[in-house]
């Protein structure tokens, strides 16, 4: 199996590793053939994503998702957050061997959830602005 430098690098030196206190809205998703766990926590400042990190219990290349998908909404607004996929994630990453597909769907899945436990925190049902 062969994984990008990219990925190497996120999974060795993974970006916004942590907690956030008083966190605005905190996801956790989890896949249950593989086990792994993911936990995200965004802190919103005017509508655009001031903070994120992340607690990820899983693999290399879930560590690396969860690292990239943080630098990707670091400063966007929530919207635009929420319309991050799995496959920009990958693409971000350079590429992920197939069987790593679903570590970038549980990225994608754990800041969605994040946002919509901010949406809820707000009093806004979150159902209504996650595209199916
Ligand atoms: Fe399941 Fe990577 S093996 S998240």
């Amino acid at each position: 199996m062969v994984y990008s430098e990219k990925v190497l690098d996120h999974f060795a030196n993974p970006r916004n590793v942590g907690e956030i206190e008083n966190a605005d809205g905190i996801g956790e998703v989890g896949n249950s053939k593989c086990g792994d766990i993911m936990k995200m926590y965004i802190k919103v400042e005017d509508g655009t994503i001031s903070d994120v990190k992340f607690k990820t219990f899983g693999c290399g290349a879930a560590i690396a998702t969860s690292s990239m998908a943080t630098e990707l909404i670091k400063g966007k607004s929530v919207d635009e957050a929420l319309q991050l996929t799995n496959k920009a994630v990958m693409e971000a990453l350079d590429g992920l061997p197939p069987v790593k597909v679903h570590c970038s769907v549980l990225a994608e899945e754990a800041i969605k959830a994040a946002v919509s436990d901010y949406y809820e925190k707000q009093g806004i049902d979150p159902e209504i602005l996650i595209e199916k």
